[in-house]
């Protein structure tokens, strides 16, 4: 971060191609944290977000829905709005590439680099599929056909602009010399060098088959293809070129942009050589972190294997989902998203440590001094408050350095250990004991301030990251409002004359995580009804159906579903819902839980040729000793009697429904 008093700080800008899941919620969650951070810190902050809405894989998912572009993105950019406010990001702007000041910066920018000899005609050459009138490069291809429809290419060449990024190899590598910090992590740094060095090709900037894009204004039978746009959105939002905002002055250049490490190159090669073509200064830094991963691998919209934050957020609260990205992801490196980890950061570090902290104090306030501590004169200093107070201290500048360096969860890290610092000052100081006898009183007193500071230092500290949470340690705290007391500049232990506490609810309620991960786990393996076969229409006095959502003919492709033989059955000592199956998919074995052993023995099962979604992402059940690779298909009774869809021995195993 600069010392400056600015601090601008972007997103990457996202394709509402669909709904977005976990993993750009952490990207998103993480700038927010940190821009919250600089706010707290005084600094005037502009947060921006927003979508990338152009190309052809939008076009395309509109022709598919049978809808306008305009009309399928404006739907899903409402959702992502949605999704932000749920998850209490709080973006300054929020920029669209459909947005007409965004089109008319794009345009002034391609025409003067057209203009300049930055950008000029030339022939794209690559293998074209003509059904999906799609060109693909060599890495693109899948066993060298087309990866959309898988029938052959050919060799086909296109008139096309190009931006000269070859031109522009030297200064960046002088760029990344002279500033040791502009691409962070540093290890990434070595990847760029690397590619620059493999020869700088010219970018390709332009298609003259994707009519969903920003015409090239002297060029109308050209669009642009979607870098330039995309990248153009951090100058356009703040009114570069355009008239419709007027911050560029203020807050360009950027003080960080943060991307995911796929999308790295663009910002560290693309971006710069674009900006030393038009002379403007650049971004201080871009940090590429790593990847939100799925035990099975990458979650990707187009695999399917997507944790919906919407229902996370449902299940555990907002600030418990924002806590686990920031504070179990190294960031900058991958981490496993899993249910096991999630409860477990949930029941440690929330429910335990900061909710437990509370809650004690809070009750012991209550309990010996009727909810009012006495002001500094009935107070007796004593062991262990020099240490808890040198801790805690501590804590604001700790925590501040790390964000500085964009450690994020170093930063929490440093507040909890204030946390766990105070906890153990309880068990050091044993308020219960002091409060047998009368003469304690002025020590018991001091014991309860302290941690009434203590928690009043972790409701500033903590609220970047935890917004929603931290004016409820506040509030009981009984300084709801209080800015003096709750502001970050000044913040000095001592500096609350006097406390009165109000109970409250429990932070973060303890999760069973057996429990849990059995309900989990059966909602995952029991009767899905919406993944249940056509169900046969509905005789004259059947009850109402509860409908889901309408789907397309490509939501529907995304659910493998496929027949498989059950080789082996088996009843889980550890579970009575549970039976433990072993299938043939026509492929592999693999092992699948499902919650049936109520209405089956496993002998009814062997040798059964069943149906089972393939893809769904592998979910470790049972504290993780098993790990389920998918659902067998059932449905329901009236009674709620559970009967397993059963085909015949000659439908093959592997073969697909559909
Ligand atoms: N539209 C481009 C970005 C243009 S920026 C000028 C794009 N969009 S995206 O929607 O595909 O991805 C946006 C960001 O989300 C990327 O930084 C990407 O790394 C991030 N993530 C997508 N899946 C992710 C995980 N599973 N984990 C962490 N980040 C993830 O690329």
């Amino acid at each position: 971060m600069q010392t400056k008093n600015t601090f601008y700080i972007t997103t990457p800008i996202y394709y509402p191609s669909d709904r977005l899941h976990i993993g750009h919620s952490y990207t998103t969650v993480a700038c927010d944290a940190l821009a919250r951070f600089a706010r707290m810190q005084g600094k005037e902050v502009m947060f921006l977000t927003g979508t990338d809405e152009h190309g052809q894989k939008i076009q395309d998912k509109a022709a598919a829905k049978g809808v306008p572009p305009q009309a399928y993105v404006d739907e899903i950019v409402a959702g992502i709005k949605e999704l932000w406010k749920l998850l209490d990001i709080s973006y300054d702007r929020f920029i669209r590439t459909t947005d007409a000041c965004h089109i008319e910066s794009c345009q002034k920018i391609f025409t003067r680099l057209y203009e300049q000899g930055d950008i000029y005609k030339g022939v794209y050459k690559g293998h074209y599929c003509k059904p999906c009138e799609s060109f693909w490069t060599d890495s693109q291809l899948k066993d060298g056909k087309c990866p959309d429809c898988g029938r052959e290419v050919y060799e086909a060449e296109e008139e096309a602009y190009f931006f000269k990024t070859g031109k522009y190899a030297d200064r960046l590598l002088r760029l990344y010399e002279d500033n040791p910090a502009f691409i962070q992590p540093e290890s990434r740094k070595n990847e760029m060098i690397a590619f620059i060095r493999q020869g700088l090709q010219d970018t390709c900037v332009s298609r003259t088959t994707v009519p969903w894009g920003i015409p090239v204004p002297f060029d109308q039978k050209h669009t642009m293809y979607v870098w330039v746009d995309a990248l153009s959105n951090y100058i356009s939002a703040l009114g570069y070129s355009n008239s419709a905002y007027n911050d560029y002055g203020k807050f360009w250049p950027a003080d960080l942009h943060m991307v995911g490490k796929e999308i790295l190159r663009f910002h560290t090669i693309l971006w710069p050589a674009m900006l030393m073509a038009l002379d403007l200064p650049l971004p201080h830094q871009v940090f590429g972190h790593g990847w939100l991963l799925l035990e099975g691998g990458k979650m990707s919209k187009s695999k399917g294997n997507v944790v919906d934050p919407v229902v996370l957020c449902g299940r555990y609260g907002v600030d418990a989902i924002r806590y686990f990205l920031l504070r179990e992801i190294p960031f900058g490196n991958d981490g496993v998203f899993t249910n096991e980890a999630l409860i477990a950061r949930i029941n440690a570090d929330l429910a335990n440590d900061l909710g437990n902290l509370l809650s004690r104090t809070v009750s012991m306030v209550e309990k010996y001094f009727g909810g009012s501590l006495p002001g500094s004169e009935g107070r007796a200093a004593g062991e262990f408050d020099e240490d808890l107070i040198g801790v805690v201290s501590a804590m604001p500048a700790k925590a501040a350095a790390a964000m500085e360096q964009l450690l994020i969860p170093q930063a929490l890290q440093e507040i909890f250990k204030a946390i766990q610092r105070a906890n153990k000052y309880i068990d050091e100081t044993a308020p219960w004991a002091l409060a047998k006898q009368e003469e304690n009183r002025p020590r018991l007193a001091a014991v309860l301030y302290n941690l009434c500071e203590s928690l009043r230092f972790a409701a500033v500290l903590l609220a970047p990251f935890l917004p929603g949470t931290a004016p409820r340690i506040a509030a009981q705290l009984g300084l709801a409002g209080d800015n003096a007391a709750l502001g970050y500049e000044g913040l000095a232990f001592g500096g609350v004359s006097r406390y009165t506490v109000q109970k409250g609810e429990p932070l973060f309620p303890r999760i069973d995580p057996e429990k849990e991960l059995e309900a989990l786990a059966s909602a995952a393996a029991g009767p899905a009804p919406e993944k249940a076969p056509e169900a046969p229409a509905p005789a004259p006095e059947a009850a109402p159906q509860e409908h889901l959502a309408e789907i397309t003919i490509d939501d529907f492709a995304k659910c493998e579903i496929r027949v498989a033989r059950v080789l082996e059955c088996e009843k889980l000592p550890e579970s009575k819902k549970l039976l433990k199956f072993r299938l043939f998919d026509g492929e592999r074995e693999r092992t699948i839980l499902s919650g049936i052993a109520k209405w089956y023995s496993p002998e009814q099962l062997v040798g059964k040729h069943v149906c089972i979604v393939a893809n769904l992402a592998p979910r470790p059940m049972m504290k993780g000793k098993y790990v389920s690779e998918g659902m067998i298909l059932s449905a329901e009774d009236d009674e709620g009697n559970v009967t397993v869809v059963e085909l015949p021995q000659g439908v093959k195993p592997g073969s697909l429904l559909g």
